[in-house]
């Protein structure tokens, strides 16, 4: 049940640190990676990978796939209602469907197609025994605890953090790919990442910037690298359960058209976290000279002053992870704005915790 929360949506992002607990348990030794249904060597003819997925869980997929770049295999995130016969597939593709329910049907057409081409298939999923953990060769659980609000919040984290984690699995394996020469550092931050959600949940300042930005016209979202699916998962989370309008840019792209839609009447909230920080904070200041309203999720320390009206903090942690800190700031921002607004929080007109029909 819900305890003594209001809604399982706000019951569901403070259940993170456990969520996220559960996903790394016995997962992370050292700077090596123990998957015990994807063993050593798993991955060893896979010189590229394809990772189809919808809604909240293509932004998690988004995330992975830069990951996999990095560790110099080329990876691209489809949109799985998008995932056709454009794209080659043979048996050195691995094709990672991520889906909380394991139920998504466009995800699974994606995987089915997949299949038939030979592809070597895993299944990223919370729900033991779904559709997909059946179909797939392989699957990895991320053990987030079951979710009751339509909108995903604590699997977001957990799919990043196990994606996270078979990108160290693949990575090692595949002769194309080199493991990140920061993983023991990168590993650890994903180990100290439940005491940094703790962390970041003891703080209030959410709720007071959500209350000074409730009736703007719209509400933008920018970020770059690995904020830019940040980005995105804030827009749609905003959307999906205030009913107003969204939408997430990748920062870089705000002067190429979406900078025409901002007036006074806007709110841009702007991740300044991770590596690229600074150069999302120079978007922001563009937009701000146009008037917009600026929320910077800036990292402790960082000086925003002259370009933010208000500030959400985010502790400080591995630039490659510190974009899921800011990711529970926009979360607390959605739930306090819908809350403000009277909005069906845990059951969001229109919407269906899994979608299975395409
Ligand atoms: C957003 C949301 C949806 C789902 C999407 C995919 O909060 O919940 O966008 O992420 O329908 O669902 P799964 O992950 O079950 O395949």
């Amino acid at each position: 049940g819900k305890g003594e929360y209001e809604h399982f949506m706000r019951k569901e992002i403070d259940a993170q640190p456990e969520a996220l607990r559960g996903t790394l348990a016995g997962r992370v030794d050292g700077d090596d990676v123990d998957l015990d249904t994807l063993p050593d060597g798993t991955f060893e003819e896979i010189d590229h990978v394809h990772l189809v997925a919808c809604g909240t869980s293509y932004h998690a997929a988004l995330a992975a796939s830069r990951q996999l770049v990095r560790a110099g295999l080329p990876a691209t995130a489809y949109r799985a209602s998008e995932y056709h016969d454009l794209q080659p597939v043979d048996e050195s593709t691995l094709v990672v469907a991520v889906t909380q329910s394991g139920e998504t049907a466009d995800t699974l057409s994606a995987l089915r197609r997949a299949h038939e081409a030979d592809a070597r298939t895993v299944a990223v999923t919370n729900v033991v025994g779904s559709t997909v953990s059946r179909e797939a060769d392989d699957t990895l659980y991320i053990r987030a605890g079951p979710e009751i609000g339509v909108a995903a919040t604590k699997t977001f984290t957990s799919q990043v953090v196990a994606l996270s984690l078979l990108t160290h699995r693949v990575a090692s394996d595949s002769a194309a790919a080199t493991v990140r020469e920061d993983a023991a550092e990168f590993l650890a931050a994903l180990e100290a990442l439940p005491e940094a959600v703790e962390d970041l949940l003891a703080t209030t300042e959410a709720r007071s910037v959500s209350d000074a930005h409730i009736g703007r016209d719209a509400h933008f979202f920018i970020g770059r690298d690995f904020e830019y699916p940040v980005a995105l998962e804030g827009a749609l989370k905003f959307k999906e359960i205030t009913y107003e309008h969204a939408e997430g840019f990748a920062s870089g792209e705000l002067k190429h058209g979406p900078l025409a839609l901002v007036t006074p009447e806007t709110t841009l909230y702007a991740l300044l976290t991770g590596d690229r920080g600074e150069e999302t904070l120079k978007n922001a200041e563009e937009a701000k000279a146009r008037g917009v309203n600026v929320v910077a999720v800036a990292p402790e320390g960082m000086a925003v002053g002259g370009v933010a009206d208000e500030v959400l903090r985010v502790p400080d942690t591995h630039p490659d992870v510190v974009g899921l800190l800011a990711n529970v700031q926009l979360q607390l921002v959605s739930y306090y704005t819908a809350h403000g607004l009277g909005r069906s929080i845990d059951k969001p007109r229109n919407l269906a915790k899994s979608v299975t029909v395409e």
